[in-house]
């Protein structure tokens, strides 16, 4: 019988691309699904003396792997999991490491790694970024766990990992625990923070300008040359010009129904802030546009109800467009901000010994979010970790937001201005503006607090907590 040096379970697309990806770095790998005819078709079209099946059932998958065995498990987040993980036990033998590589959430890793460690095995949890085709070419991998067990497979993933700015592999030992999976979750919730600032952007020009979508297509080209460049930059203008096959003569982003869906990770991440009392609120707002698109008829029959703004005036073209380049780097620095700033409180909490210098090293290739400013940010917080309290500290975005700020500012009033819905670019700069605020208005708060509810306040010239009698 032909041995494996690792396992994967669940050929779906990420699955199947994932093992095609590690068969060609010549690693020998034993595939399985539970429906024996999904992997006998995967195999008929890409099985090779590294990727192949010795058995179709789930002992004969399991024998066919060399000990310690190494198992990935790529399927849907959830149920599915521990199904996989009860249908597992009864064959593994101790020292064997189970790595989810699927979307789960943190908190069932935690529980699993638990339950595992428990039996005498081994289990990782492994954010895994690049959608289908850097799942076959290179994604970035997050994992967490177990440092030893990291050990165990790294060599293995190194070999299947994207390349970053200086062609070292998108992997590092992310932390213990769900920390693998906990960063790829804030991967996430900043992957759909900056998507929904660029349509709010893509918005703006076909609005307000009636621009064409391979026209918008044509400005973000130019962004991504000038300091924007990045890889939701670079599917933006593919997505823009594809022509509609069904409609001749037309693209099909304007056929595409204006219904956002969504897997519930950047919904996991904003949940996750709320409960670490942690800002996120341009992700938050990113999550609140997709649903708010999804009520589509309700906004249809709303839409006609309520009077047009009056003809307002709008700049020069190119004029916008530079004013709207600058809005978009400082928003989407602001989202990374954010990100940023969950993980280091979440790590720091939870004790997970996260590193974000190369969180940041290992989001340069691969995965969706990947994109020129992970550069300064990795020597950033390679240099002096110790001064980044948060992104905003950092010397060169001190630098570029205030070059960027009048646009910023000028950007969201032209487009509030003219009616448009901008919740992930308004958001962003109210972080921005609320964060390098040293005077906010939360004193009045904490007055009317102490006033109705006697809740007590603290002081800016003395220690302790007050209340006052507001009535004498
Ligand atoms: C990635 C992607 C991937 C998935 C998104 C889509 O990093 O490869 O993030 O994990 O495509 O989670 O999520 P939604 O369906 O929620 O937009």
């Amino acid at each position: 019988m032909k041995i494996a040096q690792i396992g994967l379970i669940g050929l779906g697309v990420m699955g199947a691309n994932l093992a095609r990806n590690i068969a060609s770095r010549s690693i020998d790998i034993a595939v399985y699904n539970r429906s024996r005819e999904r992997t006998e078709a995967f195999l008929a079209e890409h099985g090779n003396a590294h990727l192949f099946a010795e058995a179709y059932d789930i002992a004969g998958f399991v024998a066919s792997i060399e000990r310690p065995r190494k198992i990935i498990v790529m399927v849907p987040a959830g149920k599915p999991i521990d199904d996989v993980i009860t249908e597992l036990i009864p064959h593994l033998s101790v020292g064997d490491c189970i790595i989810d590589c699927g979307n789960s959430h943190y908190r069932d890793t935690v529980r699993r790694e638990a339950y595992i460690v428990g039996k005498g095995f081994r289990f990782m949890g492994c954010g895994v970024s690049g959608g289908e085709q850097w799942a076959l070419h290179g994604p970035s991998i997050m994992p967490g766990g177990n440092a030893e067990d990291y050990v165990g497979v790294h060599t293995i993933f190194e070999r299947i990992a994207a390349r970053d700015f200086e062609s070292r592999p998108c992997i590092t030992y992310v932390g213990t625990w769900g920390s693998g999976h906990y960063v790829k979750m804030v991967h996430n919730g900043i992957e759909y923070a900056v998507m929904q600032i660029m349509a709010e952007a893509y918005d703006a020009f076909r609005k307000l300008y009636g621009l064409s979508a391979p026209q918008i297509a044509e400005i973000f080209e130019g962004y991504s040359q000038e300091r924007l460049g990045s890889y939701l930059f670079d599917i933006s203008i593919k997505v823009l010009n594809k022509a509609d096959d069904l409609q001749p003569g037309e693209f099909l982003i304007d056929r595409i129904l204006d219904s956002a869906g969504q897997k519930w990770t950047g919904k996991w991440a904003v949940i996750d802030a709320l409960e670490r009392d942690v800002a996120v609120p341009t992700i938050a707002e990113a999550v609140f546009a997709r649903n708010v698109s999804s009520k589509k008829s309700i906004r249809t029959e709303l839409a006609g109800k309520f009077v047009q703004l009056p003809e307002r005036g709008l700049p020069e073209l190119a004029d916008f467009r530079v004013t709207l380049k600058n809005c978009l780097y400082a928003s989407i620095v602001s989202a990374y901000a954010q990100g940023y700033d969950l993980i280091a409180q979440a790590s720091a909490s939870e004790n997970w010994g996260v590193d974000l210098a190369e969180v940041t090293r290992i989001w340069e290739g691969g995965c969706i979010i990947r994109a020129e400013i992970l550069g300064f940010l990795h020597t950033a917080f390679l240099s002096e970790p110790e001064n980044i309290p948060h992104l905003f500290a950092i010397p060169e975005v001190v630098e570029t937001m205030e070059d960027s700020l009048n646009d910023w500012h000028d950007a969201v009033s032209i487009m509030d201005k003219h009616g448009l819905a901008i919740p992930a670019i308004a958001s962003a700069l109210s972080y921005f503006e609320g964060m390098t605020d040293a005077r906010h208005p939360a004193n009045y708060l904490q007055g009317l607090r102490d006033c109705f509810g006697a809740h007590l306040y603290e002081r800016t010239d003395r220690e302790g907590s007050f209340h006052a009698e507001w009535d004498r």
